[in-house]
């Protein structure tokens, strides 16, 4: 299959370039396209054969359930049935945006999309290619992001190209997305409700509307390495190939600790990922990933990116502190990472 490439204009999309798009969704292609936190590969939520394929092109386990995207907020009531109360102060507050809601789910939606489980993951992004791709598809848009299964997530359309190219139909190219990392997760079948991913929308601003939040304990951790069939693949997640090592601690203590690696490693082809401007590392690429967590969201994927395209084997990286958007960084940083060092 050869993929085609088209380039929409992000503020005011082209209706003409969206209705090709649209065209593939309905006969049961696949799509990426941007959102506001990171590219989706979209298919027709109700196609079950063209939902198949995203797993397949993506290499992604049956069992992970894939979100569904709807751009006119009632059409949550089509998919999901017995919503709390609860859910129309986070949706008015918060939709568009990167707030991902699991619900129960309504027959219609099939099983393959919700990898067997009676719930489903709904969310309304705040991108207009996004939200005009779905109008004119007419069905909700099931989409995980367009990256290889175990990949940093992709925040250009050329990331999808990496991953993707000449797998699906269609890539549209609608620039780099604005927040970098994926929106955030929160399972409202719980009581209280559970975070399952930290994202783009705050922990701290969800609690003021929700009051208290359990955090699902994954949030925390690494992801158990094993060795995946795919020969080369980890089933690290948002992982890049050089192995990283995620420093956790007192600024100054992390410092220390990544010179004494970068001497210690001094035979392999070394990144550094930092959020201090002002460094002393010396290593192979040294990458400044930002000061204020926006920026460091933004940033985050692509670098980790680079760090492959430049052969770097091992990454050491700076923790950040887990306030506000800090703590979807640092969860993919240790979903990313090889190893945690505590200094
Ligand atoms: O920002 C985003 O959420 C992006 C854009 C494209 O919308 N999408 C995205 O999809 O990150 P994906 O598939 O890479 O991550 C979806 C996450 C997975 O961790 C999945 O396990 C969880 O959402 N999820 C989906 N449906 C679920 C369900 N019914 N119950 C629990 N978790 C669910
Ligand atoms: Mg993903």
């Amino acid at each position: 299959m050869k993929t085609k490439i088209i380039k929409i204009n992000p503020k005011k999309p082209e209706i003409s370039k969206i209705k090709e798009a649209a065209e593939i969704i309905k006969k049961g292609g696949l799509v990426a396209f941007p959102t506001e936190t990171v590219y989706g590969l979209g298919a027709n939520t109700f196609n079950q054969k063209a939902v198949k394929k995203i797993f397949q092109v993506k290499k992604r386990p049956f069992t992970d359930p894939i979100i569904v995207h709807i751009a006119n907020k009632k059409d949550i009531y089509k998919l999901a049935k017995k919503i709390p109360k609860r859910v129309k102060k986070l949706i008015d507050k918060f939709w568009p945006g990167p707030l991902t809601l699991v619900l129960k789910k309504r027959k219609i939606v099939p099983k393959i999309v919700t990898g067997g489980l009676e719930t489903v993951a709904i969310r309304m992004p705040k991108n207009k290619i996004a939200l005009s791709l779905i109008k004119e598809s007419k069905v909700p848009i099931a989409a995980p992001s367009a990256n290889l299964f175990g990949r940093p997530s992709p925040t250009t359309a050329q990331h999808v190209k990496e991953d993707l190219l000449n797998k699906i139909e269609l890539i549209i190219d609608g620039g780099p997305t604005k927040i970098g990392l994926e929106s955030t997760v929160i399972d409202l079948t719980t009581r209280p409700v559970t975070l399952l991913r930290p994202g783009g929308i705050t922990l701290e601003k969800l609690k003021k509307i929700l009051g208290e939040i359990k955090i699902h304990p994954t949030v925390f951790k690494k992801t158990k390495l094993k060795i995946s069939k795919s020969p080369g693949m980890m089933s690290r997640h948002y992982a890049p190939r050089a192995n990283l090592f995620l420093i956790e601690g007192e600024e100054k203590k992390v410092k220390n600790k990544i010179q004494q690696l970068i001497k210690k490693y001094k035979k392999k082809k070394i990144g550094v990922l930092t959020v201090n401007k002002n460094h002393f590392y010396k290593a192979d690429l040294v990458k400044f990933v930002g000061k204020d967590f926006s920026t460091i969201a933004k940033n985050l994927f692509k670098f980790l990116r680079e760090f492959d395209k430049k052969n770097i084997e091992i990454i050491f990286a700076e923790g950040t502190d887990e306030r506000d958007l800090g703590l979807a960084i640092m969860n993919r940083l240790r979903k990313a990472s090889y190893k945690i060092i505590k200094v």
